[in-house]
This record gives structure tokens, C-alpha cells and sequence, in this order.
């Protein structure tokens, strides 16, 4: 029988891709399930979706700390209890340092970063209450290795690396009744690159047709897995107890050459990212 069975499982950014594959998965396991996103129509299909299981579903903005704060307390109040958070919502965005403005970071933090450290923050006492709790929080590929023009990407799914470990090791020393994992998902096949993109337009950001060859090229050869895949082997993970959860052999691959080659690395992503450029 799954370990999740039973459990109270909040997915944030549940209405779409991974978020969404995660809450279906965790409902299939016979979990009760907090959804939540910024898409309204994306988390009512995500519903739909889960069928019979037992869903409390609301409108929430990750960034938004005195909303998450709320959302944790209503969530708590309505299953009594809190077992697990997994701080999914996530946004993507491509733009060099030298072009970014500061407004690029800020957005893109307040989901990606801030959203974790809220999403944690406001469960951790209910996930401990529990007795038997999991944070999760998903990271990347790209809290393991660096890419040019995603310095925005990078640096909070780095910083979401930290944080996590940080917090499996507190949760350690406090013998806190607690688990903690850290997913780094490669290569999944969801909104994000087209979102992103999308929102780069609504800015009214320059957007070349060089950007638009490569933003397709990258969505077809890259985002390959099905979140259903992903989901599974997240919520496998959790259930092993996995500290670091990697999602796919991309993701295992390129975090041992980064691990192989901490200095040099760098020197092949570039040459990679030059060889796309020409193509
Ligand atoms: N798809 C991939 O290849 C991939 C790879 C590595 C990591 N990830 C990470 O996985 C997570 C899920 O991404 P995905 O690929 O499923 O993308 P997605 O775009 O399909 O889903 C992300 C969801 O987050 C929601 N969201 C955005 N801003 C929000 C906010 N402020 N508050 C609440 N919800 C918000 C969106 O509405 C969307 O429903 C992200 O953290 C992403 O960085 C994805």
C-alpha cells in the first residue's frame, strides 16, 4: 500500500504540468489533495481531474506571503491535519545579465524562491504537527548546472538546493518528525518554455525570430518526459525517502559531468550554446 495513502498532500502551482501530474499521481495513491495556483481555469481541470478524491482547491499566488500564510492556516482548518508540501509553482525566463532589468529578478524570485521559502514556512508547523511530515521542494536541473541568459532560473533554483538542504539537516538535528527532498527535475514536457515566452511578448520585451527558432528547438529536443513520468518517479522518491530526488537521465547525466568537472563545465555549456546559435 502506498505511504501516501490517507496523507494531506498541498501542491502548489498545481494547475498545469508537473504540479498538476503530481496531484493526479498523489490522488491515484489514495492521498487527500490541496491544490493551488495562479490559473484559475488550469487548477478547475486539474479538479476535474482528480475525480473522487478528496480535494481542497483555491486560488493562490505563491509570492504572496501574507496569502500563503492564510492559505496554510485555511488548508490545516479544513483536513484538520497536514502531511505533506510539495512547493512545485514555478516560471522560466530568458534574458542576459546585461539586459535584465532588476523588475526580471524580482518576478521571477518571487515565484520560484520566495514561493518555496513561503510555501515552507507557512506548513512546516502543520507538516511537524503531523507527526509524520515531507517537504518537497522542486529545484531543477538548473540548481545543479548553469546556463547562459538564465541567471534568474539559476540563481533561485540553486538558492531552492540550499534552502532544502539546510532545512533536511535542521530537521535532522531537531529529530523533528520530518523528511525533506529536493527534486531536480531535467527535461519535462509543460507550459514552462512557452509561458515564459509568452510573458517575455506581454512585457513587450524584444522577442527575435532567432529567440523564436530557439525557444522551439529547445522545447522539442529538451522537454521531452511526460509529466505523468515525472510525477511517478517525484512521489516514488518520497516514498523511498529520497533526500535528492533527479528526475530523469538528463538530469542524472549532466549533474555527474557537473560534479566530474565543477571548474570546466562552464566551457561546454557555452560551446553547446554557440553550436544552437548557429544552427
Ligand atoms: N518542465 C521542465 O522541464 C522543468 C525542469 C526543471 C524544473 N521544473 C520546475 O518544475 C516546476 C513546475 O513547472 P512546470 O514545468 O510544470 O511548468 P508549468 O508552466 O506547466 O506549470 C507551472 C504552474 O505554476 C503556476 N504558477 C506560476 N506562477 C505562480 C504563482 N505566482 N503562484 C502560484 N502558481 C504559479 C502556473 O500558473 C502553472 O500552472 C517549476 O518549479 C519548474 O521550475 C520544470
Amino acid at each position: 500500500m502506498s505511504s501516501v495513502r490517507g496523507k494531506v498532500c498541498v501542491v502548489t502551482g498545481a494547475g498545469s504540468g508537473i504540479g498538476r501530474a503530481l496531484a493526479v499521481e498523489l490522488a491515484r495513491r489514495g492521498a487527500r489533495v490541496a491544490i493551488s495556483d495562479v490559473d484559475d481555469a488550469g487548477l478547475e481541470e486539474t479538479a476535474r481531474l482528480l475525480g473522487d478524491a478528496e480535494v481542497h482547491a483555491q486560488r493562490l499566488d505563491v509570492g504572496d506571503r501574507d496569502a500563503v500564510q492564510s492559505y496554510a492556516a485555511a488548508v490545516a482548518q479544513h483536513f484538520g491535519v497536514v502531511h505533506q508540501v510539495y512547493n512545485n509553482a514555478g516560471i522560466a525566463f530568458r534574458r542576459s545579465v546585461l539586459e535584465s532589468e532588476y523588475d526580471d529578478y524580482e518576478r521571477v524570485f518571487a515565484v520560484n524562491l520566495w514561493g518555496v521559502m513561503h510555501g515552507t514556512k507557512a506548513f512546516l508547523p502543520h507538516v511537524i504537527a503531523s507527526g509524520d511530515g515531507h517537504v518537497v521542494n522542486v529545484s531543477s536541473l538548473n540548481g545543479c548546472l548553469a546556463q547562459p541568459e538564465m541567471t534568474h532560473y539559476c540563481t533561485t533554483k540553486f538558492a531552492v538546493r540550499g534552502f532544502t538542504e539546510s532545512l533536511r539537516a535542521e530537521m535532522l538535528a531537531a529529530r523533528h518528525p520530518v523528511q525533506v527532498s529536493v527534486v531536480h527535475p531535467g527535461g519535462v514536457r509543460t507550459n514552462i518554455a512557452d509561458s515564459a515566452l509568452k510573458k517575455a511578448k506581454e512585457l513587450g520585451l524584444p522577442v527575435t525570430a532567432d529567440d523564436e527558432r530557439r525557444h522551439k528547438l529547445y522545447t522539442k529536443k529538451l522537454l521531452r518526459m511526460d509529466p505523468a513520468q515525472a510525477a511517478r518517479i517525484i512521489v516514488d522518491g518520497v516514498e523511498a525517502g529520497r533526500a535528492r530526488i533527479m528526475v530523469g537521465n538528463d538530469a542524472r547525466l549532466l549533474d555527474a559531468f557537473v560534479r566530474l568537472l565543477p571548474a570546466r563545465y562552464t566551457k561546454f555549456v557555452a560551446a553547446v550554446e554557440r553550436r544552437a546559435a548557429a544552427l
